[in-house]
């Protein structure tokens, strides 16, 4: 490791280190953070791990390697609001949501997927990947097992590629199990070369400010081409060596884990709970760090325009930061993803309060 640590100083050993590196430094003892978490149910190989300063530059490098501007990407919706940031602004790629609804309760319909694909199709548009997140932010599912077989078949009959997005893979709380992309990929039966998972530290160890984050994907040349982009977005060696040594302890990593799922288990069972004494429902969920909230009851017009209305009176009255479901192109209006990591379990009464009265104003002027 240090040997790798000090290449990186000179440029000409600079991408092969930062390639070397990556077997090290999202290793926790002799495997990576995700096999960790996975708990030995995948084997991650280090060669095919690429690392970059957080999830964010990992999942713009990837969109660069696997379309074109003007090219499209499947995306469950509602859907992390920083994709539209974080893959459109420089790479020219569209973003296709494919609408999940609370009917349904939120879970990925193939009929949609083929549906917007054929739409796509239609206006002339190449669609290359569908991108999940999953555990999801906003709204906090998993995906079953079943649906990720189905959506193999599917990329694989359209010939795509699928990004999986798994940052919150270790901030799982509820009773349902996370499985891993990686998971299915084992059983030998689909093309592991369509395959790539995103990953970081920023949620499951808490280190957004560290930047850290990681490819892993099934294909020798999004590998390679990956890694030359990372030039752009490097991980600092200070940032490497501090993490090489708290990763080396499993110990903690495992402890740190576990400690963090309770914890996010009582401040979910909190917030819906706080949630539930001013009548406002919550979507069940399993991870991340959001509840997924319906509050539709206290618009006073069912439109984006009256869940934009409520959305500014919780921020200026209210001074309780939300997102409005329309930002993650929730198609339902009403629903708000409310952060519950964000404040300690002595701010939860006063954060209800706050809510209460917008939602007893909003409701007398209904
Ligand atoms: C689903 C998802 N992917 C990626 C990111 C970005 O993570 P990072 O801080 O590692 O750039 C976030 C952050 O909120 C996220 O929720």
């Amino acid at each position: 490791m240090h040997a790798c640590v000090s290449y990186a100083n000179t440029s000409v050993c600079a991408g092969r280190c930062a390639f070397a590196c990556m077997g090290v430094c999202l290793c926790v003892g002799n495997g990576w953070i995700h096999e960790s978490i996975m708990r030995g149910s995948v084997s991650f190989n280090p060669a095919q791990i690429i690392l970059t300063a957080g999830a964010t530059p990992a999942i713009e490098a990837l969109s660069f390697c696997l379309a074109d501007p003007g090219n499209a990407f499947l995306v469950p919706s509602p859907y992390y609001p920083g994709f539209d940031r974080d893959i459109k602004l420089r790479t020219g790629i569209e973003l296709i949501p494919v609408h999940c609804r609370s009917s349904n309760n939120f879970s990925l319909s193939i009929a949609a997927l083929e549906r917007e694909y054929k739409q796509a199709k239609k206006r002339g548009i190449k669609v290359r990947a569908v991108l999940l997140s999953n555990p999801s932010n906003p709204v906090g599912n998993i995906l079953h097992r079943e649906t990720l077989y189905d959506l193999l078949s599917f990329v694989t009959d359209k010939n795509l590629h699928l990004i999986s997005d798994e940052v919150y893979a270790g901030s799982t709380y509820g009773s349902e199990e996370f499985a891993s992309i990686a998971e299915l990929l084992d059983t030998g039966v689909f093309d592991n070369s369509r395959v790539h998972i995103i990953y970081g530290l920023s949620k499951d160890l808490s280190l957004s400010g560290f930047r850290v984050g990681a490819i892993y994907s099934y294909n020798e040349n999004v590998i390679a081409a990956v890694s030359k982009l990372t030039r752009f977005c490097g991980i600092s060696l200070p940032t490497q060596h501090l993490l090489v040594s708290m990763l080396s302890d499993t110990k903690f990593i495992e402890e740190y884990l576990k400690v963090n799922r309770e914890r996010l288990a009582q401040m979910y069972a909190l917030f819906v709970e706080g949630l539930k004494h001013l009548g406002v429902e919550c979507f069940k969920s399993s991870g991340g760090f959001y509840c997924w909230v319906d509050m539709s009851k206290f618009l006073k017009s069912y439109s984006v325009k009256g869940e934009l209305e409520l959305w500014e009176n919780i921020l200026n009255v209210a001074k309780v930061v939300v997102t409005p479901g329309a930002s993650c192109h929730c198609i339902e209006p009403g629903w708000f993803r409310c952060c519950f990591t964000t404040v300690t379990e002595r701010d939860v009464p006063l954060v209800m309060k706050r809510i209460s009265k917008v939602l007893k104003d909003h409701k007398a002027r209904q």
